[in-house]
Parts: structure tokens; sequence; C-alpha cells
């Protein structure tokens, strides 16, 4: 389970109002999904979790707290096409590089919320609005999560397309079909 006061840095962040249709990775224990049910409903929210016994467990506990959003065992950095497009989609997994479906299946002008690994330990959670086909953002808080099953051996941070300068320097991330790429933002 995410820490309460992190999950809510995070709601904050999404931005989301009613009606949002929204695909969550990392369901967890369900508890941030039954809060992201509240707000959106149950209906339009689909959440992911690769772990099959979690993903059993936190239906079960959503079914009896009345709430039945879509719950899918499997790999969020695969999406999940069927309920495409989503105006949110919301990691609560670190994520060093973005799925490409993420970006195939977010509407345009949809936010991407996800921690972003860095080298200075901790995470960015980044804040990316999508303008097909990539989409851009900047970090809004420091956070730390664990990292998506997919994405955990050490790579070196180069790959990432995160230049030189220290942790400090505002900046701003695109990601597309090309890659992601990082650089400063005017001060
Ligand atoms: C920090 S926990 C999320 C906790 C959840 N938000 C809650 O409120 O209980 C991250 C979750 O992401 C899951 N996860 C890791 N990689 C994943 C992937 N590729 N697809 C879906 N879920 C993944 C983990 O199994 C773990 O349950």
């Amino acid at each position: 389970m995410s820490c309460p006061a992190v999950v809510i840095e995070l709601l904050r962040h999404l931005d989301l109002g009613p009606g949002h249709r929204v695909l969550e990775i990392g369901t967890g224990t369900g508890y941030t999904t039954a809060l992201l049910a509240q707000r959106t409903g149950a209906a339009r929210l689909t959440t992911m979790e690769i772990d099959p016994g979690l993903a059993r467990d936190a239906a079960a506990r959503l079914r009896a707290a009345d709430l039945a959003p879509c719950v899918v065992a499997g790999d969020g950095e695969l999406g999940h096409p069927a309920r495409a497009p989503y105006d949110r989609i919301l990691c609560t997994a670190a994520v060093r590089s973005i799925p490409a479906a993420w970006l195939r299946q977010i509407r345009p002008g949809g936010i991407i919320l996800r921690p972003f690994d860095t080298p200075f330990g901790y995470d960015e959670l980044l804040k990316l609005t999508a303008d097909h086909p990539a989409a851009t953002g900047e970090p809004a808080a420091m956070v730390t999560f664990m990292k998506l099953r997919g994405q955990r051996p050490p790579r070196p941070y180069a790959e990432l397309g995160r230049p030189a300068w220290t942790a400090w320097h505002p900046h701003r991330v695109t990601a597309g079909p090309s890659g992601q790429h990082i650089r400063q933002a005017a001060r």
C-alpha cells in the first residue's frame, strides 16, 4: 500500500473530475483505487496489477466496499486498450521510461502522472500532458515508490536521456515515439 499522505499528493496532481476515464497501474491493496472510484465513478475506472493474488484480493476488498471497477491482472506496461482512451493514467510504481502503450491510450490533453526514477535517491512525480504522439511535463513533487516490475534491473541513467546537470535545475520531460528527452527549463 502506498503511504496515504503520498496518495493524497498523487490525487491532488491528477486533477481528476467526475466523468473522467482512468487507468491506474499498480492496484496493490486497492486503497488508491477506492479513492479514485469515489471521485470518478467505478464504472469509468480500470486498474491493473501484475501480481494476480494482489489483484484478486483487491477486487474482493473493493466489492466488499460496494465498488466494482474493472480490475485487470496483467502487466500495466501494456495498458488496457479495450477500455481506452483514458483521460488520466496514474501509475503508482516508479517508471524509468514511459511505455509506448500509455502514449497510445491517453486521450489528447489527458494527463499521465507517474513517479519518475532518478539517480538522486528519490523519484520525481512527473505530470505529463498528452499532445499526440508525445506527452510533455515537469516534476510536480518528490516521492519514493517501488519500480514497475519490468523496469527493476539496474541500467545506466544516461540511457534515460538525463543530462549531466544536477537535481535542482528546473527541467521539462517529453516522452514520445522516439524516446524520452529531458531539457533544462527556461528560468
Ligand atoms: C506502491 S504499490 C501500489 C499500492 C497501491 N497504490 C495501494 O494503494 O495499495 C505498487 C504496485 O505496483 C505493482 N506493479 C509493479 N509492476 C507492475 C506492472 N508492470 N503492472 C501492474 N502492476 C505493477 C506492484 O505489484 C505493487 O502492487
